[in-house]
This record gives structure tokens, C-alpha cells and sequence, in this order.
């Protein structure tokens, strides 16, 4: 312990070693698009834990070789590290990185509490914080980067309000898979999603058949979760709002095998959740352009680095803490059969991977190629 301490100690004064005074930089508009910029004196070193490999493929398969990107591209040296869904594992690898001298620190949550534990240990040995897609309620970061979550919910609610309309179903069964109970952004989606389903509810044109989170968006379970809701519900289902691609897809699993087909929600616009879309197993996910999101680490760490004002898009309120956090947040993008090529033709998916054999034909009438 005593070890670690004079770990942490020893990167707080990194930090104030790279301190070039304040610059005046107003908090202006950003949208996270480069990270480059004059960044020749930029020294020091960033951490970022990414939170698992199993709640969504988005953290291995995006966020990790777009953020190892960012970084080398701001010419910034980052160790990026995965807590495996592991909470202890998340603070024990904080705790290493603070000794290795990482002067900015930046997580996606597995909980508020361990975040803000980890953010506090790092705050008491000088090593800023940011926090990376999800808030951390009652931490104490200084900066907090992602999309507009609220938004990302309206848009899996109107779409799947609008699949519902194209196939003609009057008093829809609705169940909505909810994400982690742990997570400030399922919060955020849900609040999102409801605020397009509730009015429907209330007005009888949609009839809410069940409603469950999942805990740590744990895809395996929210089978067995919708497996019973489904039950539950009469084995009668119309559209299911499914948080995410991997809550989504779980979803289809089960409807499968129950001979159904109904339109499913999700986000993420992983391969998976895009060939569900092209085999018309699911209605729409919500693309969120994660080069942005990690551009957007990558420029405020080199702020914090220089001892600088970032550039933020606004603040978000932490109700815990009670305190406004600074913030970038970005725009999320509806993804449907009519749009299905963006997330390809942006990049971010390649062809190769989304138009195997199963999915060419579709791949071919969608105008991927
Ligand atoms: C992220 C989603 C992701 C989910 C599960 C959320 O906090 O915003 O993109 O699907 O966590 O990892």
C-alpha cells in the first residue's frame, strides 16, 4: 500500500512537472473530430479501462484500435486496458497505472462506486480523470466524454414505434429490455425510450408486456430474462426495445426459437446487430461514430497534459455529486434497413466483415459492397 502511495505521489508530480500554466480556452464547441493539433510538447502518459469484452463487442472491436488510434495519431503514449467486467480488477489496474506514472486517467465505469473510488485515488495523487462514455455519479472527474444518451433512447423508441406502424400492428405488445441497473447510461436510454412509449401506453395504442434490466448487460442472462418476460407475456410478443445490439440480439435467439419474428431494437451498430438488420431479424440499431468518442479522450487528454481548458460541448448534471461535469457529448445516428450502408461506407464496419455468405445477397440489395 505504502508502495502504491508514493506510486501515486510520484505521478502527481509528473503532472505538475508538464504544467505550462492555464491557457485561456473557453469551453466552445467541439465535436470531438481531431486530436492532432500542436501537440509536438505534449508530454506524459494516459490511461484508459475499458470495462468488459462480453456486455457489448463495441469495446474491443471499436472503442480499443479507434482509442489506440487517437492516441498514437495526438502522438500522446496511452496503456489501454480492459477490467474484463472484473470491478477489483478495474481498481487494481487504476492502482498499477497511477504507480506507472499515467498523469491522466480516463474509465468507463463497471459501477459509480468503484469509479469514484478509483477517481479519488487518482485525484489524491495529482492524475486528472476523465470519464469515457459512462458518468460517474458522485465521482470526480474532470471531464466527461460520449453521446447525447437521452437521444440515443428517443431514437431506439421512434424507431421501433416506426417498425411498428410499417407492419401495420395495432396494440402492440412491447417488452423493453432494459441495460444495466448499474450503468448511468441505460438510465439515460430508458428515460430516452419511454419518453416515445409511455404517451403510447398511456393512450392504449401500445401495451407495455414487460419491462426488466438486465445486470452488467450480461447477454447470456437477458436471454434467459426474455425467455421468461416472453412466457410471461402469453409467448405473445410484438416489438421488443432492447437496449443494445447484445440485449438485441439474445432477443432474436429466443424469438427464433419460438418461431417468431418481430421487430428488435439495439445500438452499437456491431456486425452482428447490422446482419440482424440486413436478415430482417431487427428493426434498427443506433450507430454512434466512436472514432469521434475516442478522438474526443484523446484531445482532452492533451489539455489536461498541458495544464489546458478543454474544449467541451457543455456540462451534464451529476445529481449524486451535485456537481455540473464538463462535457463533449456527441450525436447518435439511427441505423435501419434504408440506411444500413452508413456505418460501412463511414468506415467503421468493413464490408468483408458484415457481407459474409449468409448476408451477400442482402449486402448486395442494401448497396454494400
Ligand atoms: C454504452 C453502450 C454499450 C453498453 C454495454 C453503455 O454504457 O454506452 O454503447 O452497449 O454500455 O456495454
Amino acid at each position: 500500500m505504502r508502495k502504491s502511495v508514493i506510486g501515486l505521489v510520484t505521478g502527481g508530480m509528473a503532472v505538475a512537472l508538464v504544467l505550462t500554466g492555464c491557457s485561456s480556452d473557453k469551453n466552445s464547441s467541439s465535436s470531438g473530430s481531431s486530436a492532432s493539433g500542436s501537440t509536438a510538447s505534449v508530454k506524459g502518459k494516459v490511461g484508459v479501462i475499458l470495462p468488459d469484452t462480453q456486455s457489448s463487442a463495441r469495446w474491443e472491436s471499436f472503442d480499443k484500435p479507434l482509442l489506440t488510434k487517437a492516441f498514437a495519431t495526438a502522438g500522446v503514449s496511452a496503456d489501454i486496458q480492459n477490467a474484463l467486467g472484473d470491478k477489483s480488477k478495474m481498481i487494481t489496474i487504476a492502482q498499477s497505472m497511477i504507480t506507472e506514472g499515467v498523469s491522466v486517467l480516463a474509465i468507463v465505469n463497471l459501477d459509480s462506486t468503484t469509479g469514484s473510488q478509483i477517481q479519488a485515488t487518482a485525484k489524491a495523487a495529482g492524475v486528472k480523470t476523465i470519464d469515457y462514455d459512462r458518468l460517474t455519479l458522485g465521482g470526480s472527474a474532470d471531464y466527461y466524454v460520449s453521446f447525447d444518451n437521452v437521444k440515443v433512447g428517443e431514437l431506439q423508441g421512434q424507431g421501433l414505434v416506426d417498425c411498428l406502424k410499417a407492419k401495420n400492428v395495432t396494440k402492440a405488445k412491447v417488452i423493453e429490455l432494459n441495460g444495466s441497473p448499474t450503468d448511468n447510461n441505460a438510465t439515460l436510454f430508458a428515460q430516452g425510450y419511454n419518453s416515445v412509449l409511455d404517451p403510447l401506453y398511456a393512450s392504449g395504442t401500445l401495451v407495455k408486456a414487460g419491462n426488466q434490466s438486465v445486470p452488467n448487460w450480461d447477454n447470456a442472462q437477458a436471454g434467459t430474462i426474455f425467455e421468461q418476460l416472453l412466457t410471461a407475456a402469453g409467448g405473445k410478443v410484438d416489438g421488443v426495445l432492447a437496449a443494445n445490439d447484445g440485449l438485441g440480439n439474445a432477443a432474436i435467439t429466443v424469438l427464433k426459437k419460438n418461431h417468431l419474428q418481430v421487430p428488435v431494437t439495439g445500438q452499437d451498430a456491431t456486425v452482428q446487430g447490422l446482419q440482424n438488420i440486413l436478415a430482417g431479424d431487427q428493426c434498427m440499431t443506433v450507430y454512434k461514430p466512436i472514432a469521434d468518442e475516442a478522438n474526443a479522450l484523446a484531445a482532452l487528454s492533451i489539455s489536461l497534459l498541458k495544464g489546458e481548458t478543454g474544449k467541451t460541448t457543455g456540462t451534464v448534471h451529476d445529481a449524486t455529486g451535485n456537481r455540473d461535469v464538463p462535457s463533449v457529448l456527441l450525436t447518435p445516428v439511427a441505423v435501419n434497413i434504408a440506411n444500413v450502408s452508413k456505418p460501412v461506407s463511414d468506415g467503421f464496419v468493413k464490408a468483408s466483415e458484415l457481407c459474409t455468405a449468409a448476408y451477400a445477397a442482402a449486402c448486395t440489395k442494401a448497396g454494400i459492397s
